[in-house]
């Protein structure tokens, strides 16, 4: 085991369950370390300042990134505007100044639309799947953008979560919790991105079922596809982490490894409940 270079120390000791060629055309992660690009960072919120529509400024100055084989996560309390960011970064809002950087080509100016062809994957806090379609039909419509086959990928969503195969046919309405966010999750791995965005994947689950989500986070993670993540569960996503962000009022508080955050004494005191 201790010689298998896709076993990491993130706790998830499964290796028989990584694959050595995913979703992702990113070479695979080894040994838990990142690459930082040579052009800057893989995916780059930089400097944005804005908010929505003729409102206040939500977001000042703030900067998230993303690097390949990288798990990036932000933190921090209710309303500071996380969401805010990752919609920034999806090109959900019109950022006043700052830029949006994607493989070094700036994608400030394009639609969601355009960025999720350029290969953005995104899971939105709400309202991310389609409770009325079966399982299948939501992978289906995760793949809107492709005219090739994707029998391949849907399958691979399946050996990832293979609870979503059994269920193939429900409605995904009828799914529970974890299982609505694997389907969100699926879906978005649909279009194989190049990086994927996840806002609070593990809201409102079991600590059971978010151990697990986090175990499959981990995976994707490792099939080559950077992750940039909003979580509310700040140890455990710290954990997990390579790089953290502590957002404080639209603004950057804290950015460190995951490693660092945690053991910083203001952060712990401040976010992580001592
Ligand atoms: N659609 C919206 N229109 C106007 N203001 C919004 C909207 N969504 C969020 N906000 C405001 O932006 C701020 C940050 O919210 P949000 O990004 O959702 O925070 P977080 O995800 O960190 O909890 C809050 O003050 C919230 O009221
Ligand atoms: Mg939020």
């Amino acid at each position: 085991m201790s010689q298998n270079p896709y076993h990491d120390d993130r706790g998830n000791k499964d290796a028989s369950i990584t694959k050595r060629h995913g979703v992702g055309e990113i070479p695979t992660r080894k040994g838990g370390k990142s690459r930082p690009a040579p052009g800057g960072p893989f995916l780059i919120g930089d400097a944005m300042t804005g908010g929505y529509g003729k409102g206040p400024d939500i977001l000042h100055d703030c900067t998230v990134s993303v690097d390949r084989g990288e798990i990036a996560v932000i933190v921090g309390p209710n309303g500071a505007g996380k969401s805010t960011a990752m919609k920034a970064v999806f090109g959900m809002l019109d950022v006043r100044s700052g830029s949006v950087r994607l493989d070094g080509e700036d994608i400030t100016a394009l639609s969601p639309q355009d960025r999720v062809a350029k290969g953005m994957g995104f899971v939105p806090q709400n309202n991310n799947i389609f409770t009325s379609l079966s399982v299948e039909e939501n992978l289906e419509m995760g793949a809107f953008i492709r005219r090739d086959d994707i029998s391949g990928t849907m399958e691979q969503v399946f050996d990832l979560f293979p609870i979503l195969r059994e269920k193939r046919r429900q409605a995904a309405g009828e799914l529970s919790g974890g299982q609505r966010q694997q389907v969100a999750v699926g879906r978005a791995l649909m279009t194989r991105p190049k990086v994927l965005m996840l806002d609070e994947p593990t809201a409102g689950v079991s600590p059971i079922v978010m151990d697990e989500l986090f175990d499959r986070i981990i995976e994707v993670a490792r099939t080559g596809i950077p992750i940039l993540m909003v979580e509310q569960n700040a140890r455990q996503a710290l954990e997990i982490a390579d790089k953290g962000y502590v957002l404080v009022q639209g603004q950057n508080a804290y950015t460190g490894t995951g490693k660092e955050l945690l053991a910083d004494p203001e952060v712990r005191k401040s976010f992580l409940g001592g």
